[in-house]
């Protein structure tokens, strides 16, 4: 968390500062159709946080964890493309595979809002997906019957992606 948000701050002379209304956040700026598209899929987030917080509730760590990898996770977009062509689970997992080993995103700048965004604010983005395939990762280990151990393994690995929501939310805003 610490280490995102200095990340944030070192950018800061990079985007300039707008600060007329008090909000010195970083600005990224998009063109409108892009901007609409983003604040859409930050909604969709928004959904996909309370989707896994009523998974958990009811004790459902499977779906917590599908969220999290299928909506979350790095190259969610990609992902939903190609469920939506039928696409197989091995070729979907390949394709990632190949957008993660691409050395440049320029080459394979993928189908998500990355494509649109500085390279700090991606790498935030990195993060995000990271925390997000983190807390899949634990969902998917959970015992059965859950332990309060898992309970608490859980919670942690879900408040650690709402971390990187709320870091990256404190250093930009889009225009
Ligand atoms: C990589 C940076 C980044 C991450 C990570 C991120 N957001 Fe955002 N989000 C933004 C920016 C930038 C805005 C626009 C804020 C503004 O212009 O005031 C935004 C706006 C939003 C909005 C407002 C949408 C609207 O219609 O105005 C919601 C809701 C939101 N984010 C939810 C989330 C949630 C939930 C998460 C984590 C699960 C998340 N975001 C993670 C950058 C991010």
């Amino acid at each position: 968390m610490k280490r995102l948000l200095m990340m944030g701050a070192c950018c800061l002379f990079v985007f300039g500062t707008s600060s007329a209304y008090g909000d010195d956040r970083n600005v990224i700026l998009v063109p409108q159709e892009v901007k609409s598209i983003f604040l859409e899929e930050m909604r969709t987030h928004l959904d996909n946080l309370n989707e896994i917080t009523q998974a958990l509730s009811a004790g459902d760590f499977k779906t917590a964890a599908y969220i999290a990898e299928n909506k979350m996770g790095f190259g969610h977009s990609v992902r939903e493309v190609m469920q939506q062509q039928g696409r197989t689970d091995e070729e979907i997992e390949e394709m990632l595979m190949k957008l993660r080993e691409s050395k440049s995103r320029i080459d394979h700048p993928g189908r998500g809002m990355g494509r649109f965004m500085p390279d700090e604010v991606r790498e935030m983005g990195r993060v995000f997906h990271d925390a997000a395939a983190h807390f899949a990762n634990i969902a998917k280990n959970v015992a059965t019957p859950p332990t309060t151990d898992d309970y608490q393994r859980v919670f942690t690995a879900l408040s650690e992606i709402i971390d990187v929501c709320s870091a990256c939310h404190s250093s930009y805003r889009v225009e």
